[in-house]
């Protein structure tokens, strides 16, 4: 069945900060959308890529990924919003369809496949996670600890996340906003499964982050 993705990158980086939208930043002296788009070109069995850019920088998305047919749109004020603007960009016809996030810029290709191949074993969506190395403390607003979590039953999710059409369909008709997708497919009932994710698919959201990617991909 066919498989389509959409690239989220339409956010400001803000905690970033680096005054560019953060699909924008270099890593290793090229764009995180860039790296994070040739990754996704270099999964076979993905056919139509829509990339979500910010609505005011259509052309500039454009012209940095001419190398990889893909189709640019606007997205919105929130990820969700974003990623509903992909899917109305892909056609019908793809009953599979991936959820990444730009600022993954060097999740390995064998990542999707293996997403892919997940979901085609029967679940309505599918999301690599990390298990929790650190220990984690539940606190209320004063910054107390209200209890300490079970570790072992804890995972870090990444992306991509992947989809039945009909689920993440049904998931954004919902009009729910999440910084997951998944999570709107579990509020929905759906069977979502975790594979293991991988270090590489870690996400830039600081300068700290881009530190470490850089360092990352520097030995690939
Ligand atoms: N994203 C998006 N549209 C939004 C918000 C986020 O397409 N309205 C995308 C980002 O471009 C990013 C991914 O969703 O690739 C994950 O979001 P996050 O790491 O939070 O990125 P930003 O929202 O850009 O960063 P921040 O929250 O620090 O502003
Ligand atoms: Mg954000």
């Amino acid at each position: 069945s066919a498989v389509a993705a959409i690239v989220v990158a339409a956010g400001q980086g803000t905690r970033l900060g680096a005054g560019i939208p953060k699909a924008l930043v270099p890593l290793a002296g090229e764009p995180l959308v860039v790296h994070a788009v040739r990754r996704v070109r270099a999964c076979a069995q993905i056919g139509p890529v829509a990339v979500v850019a910010p609505g005011d920088l259509l052309a500039q998305f454009a012209a940095l990924l001419t190398d990889f047919e893909v189709s640019v749109v606007a997205g919105g004020v929130e990820r969700t919003d974003s990623v509903g603007a992909g899917l109305a960009a892909l056609p019908a016809t793809s009953q599979v369809v991936l959820v990444h996030d730009a600022a993954r810029a060097l999740t390995p290709p064998a990542l999707f496949d293996a997403v892919i191949e997940a979901v085609r074993d029967g679940a309505d969506a599918v999301v690599p996670g990390i298990a929790v190395s650190d220990t984690i403390k539940q606190v209320d607003a004063a910054g107390h600890v209200v209890a300490t979590l079970d570790r072992s039953v804890l995972r870090a999710v990444q992306t991509p996340q992947g989809f039945t059409r009909a689920a993440l369909t049904a998931a954004h008709a919902s009009g729910d906003l999440a910084t997951d997708d998944a999570a709107l497919v579990e509020k929905a009932g759906g069977v979502v499964r975790v594979i293991d994710g991988s270090p590489l698919a870690a996400k830039v959201t600081t300068e700290t982050d881009l530190a470490l990617l850089t360092h990352l991909a520097a030995g690939l």
